[in-house]
């Protein structure tokens, strides 16, 4: 098989990528060692950026986020009992759409395949060659058989757990990582959300976030320390805990079956450079944020944004400068939303040290009360035009 684009992963990274491309007239193939199914459920990120939206909208796929999606213009903070609105609207007018990534990959796989594109689900990767010639090559397994895929350049967008980031040369790439002590339970409950927009709370007890996926059914998250298993949180502790850390006068949160739960560790991790002769990775291929400001999805839509616009340039009149500077332009966003990151997972998770939790108040208080700290916060959360 040849393709002129090999890409591996279909998640939302992978899948854009491909869709970019076609609308650039340049032909792909996307490896996916998953079935459609499992894709489709993945539950995992939810806030899309102002500038990822436009992306989105731009390349016809904004008409379900719109119709169905949730336009935000603000988050609350709660610590210490009480409560700070930030109005994105007010102080940098942008706002974000609150639109599941399960929705942006359901409706990337059926744009694909009605353009006559090639997803291939059930193929692993295996192994990527030659990434030092003209013609890389792309290893992989397809119902119980070998099969290499040819190509012209490879897209490594296969997430953390994909082999693009381990197929650059050693002596080459360089890994810049930081491990936290605590990872997020994470629910999905059927229930209308308590809050009209999300809530991030700090609390001695340790982190929550009330988020949503639509007028009916809510996603909230708590702190727990690594290794917990989900299986000690039943419904009725997980709406207790919640309920604790979120409080504020006056306020009810409303209580639901839960329909699913899941723990996620949290890591930073950047990986320099992002792409070596004709590997280029993309998304959580490269780089990982803990979740805390809902940058991984975002920062992964960016990436290829940037790629394919190189590709572009490389098959429409042979220009390769963009496609030489992609590492560089994407690693410049990349540690902007790696510092916010950090940023936001330490201002507000419990670290059970009484100086860090002094800091964390302190800085709580002077976003509340300062115009240009929460400008900061604003202009970072719903996206920097140009990092
Ligand atoms: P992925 O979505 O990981 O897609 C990679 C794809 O490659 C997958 O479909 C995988 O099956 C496939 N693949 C892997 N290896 C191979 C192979 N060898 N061959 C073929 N295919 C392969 N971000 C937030 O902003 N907020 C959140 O709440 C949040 N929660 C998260 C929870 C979890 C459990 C995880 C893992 C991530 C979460 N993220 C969250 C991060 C966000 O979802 C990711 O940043 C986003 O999915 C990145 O997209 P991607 O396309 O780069 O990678
Ligand atoms: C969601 C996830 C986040 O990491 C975040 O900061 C906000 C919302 C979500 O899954 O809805």
């Amino acid at each position: 098989m040849r393709t002129r684009v090999g890409i591996i992963g279909a998640g939302p990274a992978g899948l854009l990528l491909s869709h970019l491309l076609h609308l650039a007239g340049i032909e792909s193939v996307v490896l996916e060692t998953r079935d459609r199914a499992y894709v489709e459920a993945r539950q995992r990120a939810g806030v899309v950026e102002h500038g990822v939206a436009r992306l989105l909208r731009r390349s016809g796929l904004g008409e379900r986020m719109d119709r169905e999606g949730i336009t935000h213009d603000g988050i609350e903070l709660r610590f210490d009992g009480r409560s700070h609105r930030v109005d994105f609207s007010d102080l940098c007018g942008r706002s974000v759409e609150i639109w599941a990534q399960t929705e942006i990959v359901k409706d990337l796989t059926a744009r694909r395949l009605a353009d006559g594109g090639q997803v291939l689900f059930g193929a692993r990767a295996t192994a990527i060659e030659g990434i030092e010639t003209d013609s890389p090559r792309v290893r992989h397994t397809l119902e119980g058989r070998e099969e290499v895929l040819e190509c012209d350049y490879v897209a490594a967008c296969d997430g953390f757990h994909g082999i693009g980031r381990r197929s650059l040369p050693e002596g080459v790439v360089r890994t810049f990582e930081r491990l936290y002590p605590f990872s997020w339970l994470g629910v999905l409950a059927d229930v209308p959300p308590s809050c009209e927009e999300l809530v991030y709370a700090r609390h001695e007890r340790g982190f929550a976030l009330h988020s949503m996926r639509s007028e009916e059914v809510s996603r909230l998250y708590l702190q727990v320390p690594n290794g917990t298993d989900p299986d000690d949180w039943p419904e009725e502790r997980v709406w207790e805990e919640l309920a604790e850390r979120m409080a504020v006068p006056g306020w009810e949160l409303r209580r639901g079956p839960l329909t699913s739960k899941g723990l996620t560790p949290m890591r930073s991790l950047v990986t320099e450079p992002m792409s070596h002769g004709r590997l280029y990775l993309a998304g959580d291929a490269a780089h990982i944020v803990p979740p805390t400001g809902a940058k991984g999805l975002n920062l992964a839509l960016h990436d290829v944004a940037l790629l394919a616009e190189g590709l572009r340039a490389r098959y429409t009149h042979g220009g390769t400068g963009a496609l030489e500077d992609y590492s560089a332009a994407a690693l410049r966003r990349v540690w902007r939303a790696e510092h916010f990151s950090y940023w936001m997972t330490t201002l507000l998770h419990t670290s059970g040290d009484a100086f860090d939790h002094r800091l964390q108040l302190s800085h709580l208080e002077y976003l509340a009360s300062s115009r240009a700290a929460s400008t900061q916060l604003a202009e970072n959360y719903t996206g920097l035009p140009r990092p």
